[in-house]
């Protein structure tokens, strides 16, 4: 098995075994690197300009542009950055509402994060379309694409859908959801927060149109990127003022650009195309089975999702019977394991599933910096506490 990479974070070297990746992981060394060395540079400025530090500015973001578009596949050209994910995608379906009318409709899933769902429910809403939602199937916490596809219509204008599931874990099938939406004439837009961390993602092999993510959730600063079809940003009635760039991604980056976070994002980009996805996602799987496995075998442990390895990241959802989720979350910090508990704004989800009053689950993730004695501790202190809750 190859080896945790912890000796690149310097945020774990206090003994925490840091289970939270799925809410937000510690920042490898090349992105602090990459963003202390801009901040001391000199070069930090404003784009736009005619001497050294302006020009910089502007190469940095090209830079960064590329290193994200090389890291999904995708044209640099439609990479745009922002604060985070949710609020790139309501300036998005903002300006998508503009072009919504009554008696369109879009269509979504409750397997979501509320991030791809009271965005569009508000563009709905103010432009009279109608939005609906897709459930998932509880029983295994996987999304049959049929439920979506029967949704899709000759009125639907956009499908918005889950990379993966924030809270469960499952990876629902993208491709035929893309083809049928493609096939009305619809557009599709991934909401990719939970699935960049772990899988590989080729846009121009998946065919989506638009697709956001979270650089903090892969070792990045805390940050969103957005990308879209550089024909839809070049139509997009954004919401700008009038001096700014109309152009490129620059229509759509209101105010000025957080450059030490893009030199982050560039820094975290190239750290995991060195690593190689494939490679970084089969040591968090190797981990994952354990982990997965061990919770599965402690009686009086439910595990929500999918109960296999297969079309899933490595993000658990668990309960412990006659233990509120935050009871576990508590004991299990007192023992230095951090993970969440509660909804993770999957409120959908948790509906679905019955759990929104008990508190919803216990979401533990893998990242690259955990190693089988956290996992391991885990568990212990999961046995630990649903013995005596028997
Ligand atoms: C699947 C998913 N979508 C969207 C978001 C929101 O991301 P951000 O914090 O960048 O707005 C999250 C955050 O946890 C998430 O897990």
């Amino acid at each position: 098995m190859m080896h945790s990479l912890a000796h690149r974070f310097p945020g774990v070297r206090d003994g925490w075994a840091r289970f939270d990746g799925p809410a937000g992981t510690q920042m490898c060394d090349l992105t602090i690197q990459a963003m202390t060395d801009w901040m001391a540079s000199g070069l930090n400025g404003c784009g736009g300009g005619h001497f050294a530090a302006a020009i910089a500015c502007d190469e940095l973001v090209d830079r960064a542009r590329h290193a994200v578009g090389q890291l999904f596949g995708a044209d640099p050209a439609g990479v745009c950055f922002g604060p985070n994910m949710t609020s790139l995608t309501f300036a998005f379906t903002r300006a998508i509402g503009e072009t919504l009318r009554p008696g369109d409709r879009v269509v979504g899933t409750r397997l979501d994060h509320d991030a791809n769902i009271s965005t569009w429910a508000r563009a709905c809403e103010r432009s009279g379309a109608e939005h609906v939602l897709a459930p998932f199937d509880p029983a295994t916490g996987t999304l049959p694409v049929q439920n979506v596809i029967d949704l899709i219509d000759s009125r639907t204008k956009w499908v918005a859908i889950a990379g993966a599931s924030n809270l469960l874990g499952a990876v629902p099938d993208h491709r035929p959801i893309i083809d049928a939406a493609h096939a009305v004439g619809a557009r599709v837009f991934i909401d990719a927060v939970a699935w960049a961390p772990h899988a590989t993602i080729d846009i121009e092999a998946l065919g989506c149109d638009a697709l956001a993510n979270s650089p903090y959730k892969w070792y990045g600063p805390h940050s969103g990127v957005l990308w879209m079809r550089p024909e839809i940003l070049a139509e997009l009635p954004v919401f700008k003022v009038r001096p700014s760039i109309n152009t490129g991604p620059g229509r759509f980056e209101t105010g000025m650009p957080n450059y030490e976070a893009i030199a982050g994002i560039e820094a975290a980009s190239r750290f995991l195309l060195e690593e190689g996805m494939d490679q970084l996602s089969r040591y968090e799987m190797g981990l994952f089975e354990p982990l997965l496995s061990g919770l599965q075998a402690i009686d009086g442990v439910h595990v929500w999702g999918p109960s296999g390895m297969d079309g899933r990241t490595p993000t658990a959802a668990f309960t412990v019977d006659g233990l509120r989720p935050a009871e576990v979350s508590a004991a299990l910090a007192a023992d230095k394991v951090a993970v969440w508990d509660g909804h993770n704004y999957a409120i959908e989800v948790v509906g679905q599933l019955g759990l929104a009053d008990s508190g919803g689950v216990v979401r533990a993730g893998i990242s690259r910096y955990l190693d089988l004695d956290d996992v391991n501790r885990l568990l212990a202190t999961v046995g630990r506490l649903a013995a005596g809750a028997r």
